[in-house]
């Protein structure tokens, strides 16, 4: 699973992400990494309680809701509230795989890790999200607006930044289907159910939405 969905956030949001972010109280991206982890993190994140947080947090969040390709790919139960991420020149984060259980206490199980690209990518250098899967890499560098899913499975990487600034958006989603084949499965019936939604009678699509149904009911826990 590695999916990339376009304008998750309007041109608009995104400015208005990139003005509260730049005046926003930044800490060391240590803290909410595990120990491990913590070791290779070198970055800035905003503060829990910073205005700009409770600003940009809710619109994010709403911006993914209604985003129908983030729901039918992520099939979310739980979505926890993003970090906001600064990687400032020289700054990166080595490969490390995301906690299993988020939350103090765990409230949630992380099935699927999102970066939400708040940045253009004209204005940094380096900074790729680099997705290491079993037998490839992968390298991610969205315009801004953008999203990138892929399963918390998965080692990543960021790559060091060696001009400008990089914001992003981490999001991490506990889905009802915890199972990546599953869930890749279920995209890719919805994905097709979508395309050939206009080519076929209405018989055909029911049949096809029962199939898809019919798949969810035996796979998803809420
Ligand atoms: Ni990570």
């Amino acid at each position: 699973m590695l999916i990339q969905i376009p304008n998750v956030l309007t041109k608009d949001e995104v400015e208005y992400a990139l003005r509260e972010l730049k005046q926003g109280a930044y800490e060391d991206g240590k803290v909410s990494a595990g120990e491990i982890a913590g070791q290779v993190k070198q970055n800035l994140q905003l503060k829990r309680d910073a205005e700009a947080m409770k600003k940009c947090a809710p619109m994010l969040l709403a911006a993914l809701k209604r985003n129908a390709e983030f729901q039918a790919a992520a099939l979310p139960l739980k979505i926890r509230d993003p970090l906001l991420n600064r990687y400032d020149v020289g700054m990166t984060y080595g490969l490390h795989v995301d906690n299993a259980l988020m939350g103090e206490p765990a409230t949630i199980r992380t099935d699927v890790s999102g970066t939400l690209f708040l940045s253009s990518p004209q204005d940094y250098d380096g900074g790729e999200l680099v997705i290491q899967e079993i037998s490839a890499q992968r390298r991610v560098k969205l315009p801004a607006g953008c999203m990138v899913l892929y399963a918390s499975t998965n080692s990543h990487r960021v790559e060091p930044v060696t001009r400008g600034t990089r914001l992003a958006g981490i999001f991490w989603i506990q889905s009802m289907v915890r199972d990546e084949t599953k869930r890749d499965i279920l995209f890719d019936l919805n994905q097709i159910m979508d395309s050939v939604d206009k080519k076929i009678d209405p018989a055909e699509k029911m049949a096809l939405a029962s199939i898809y149904h019919n798949l969810l009911r035996q796979w998803a826990e809420t």
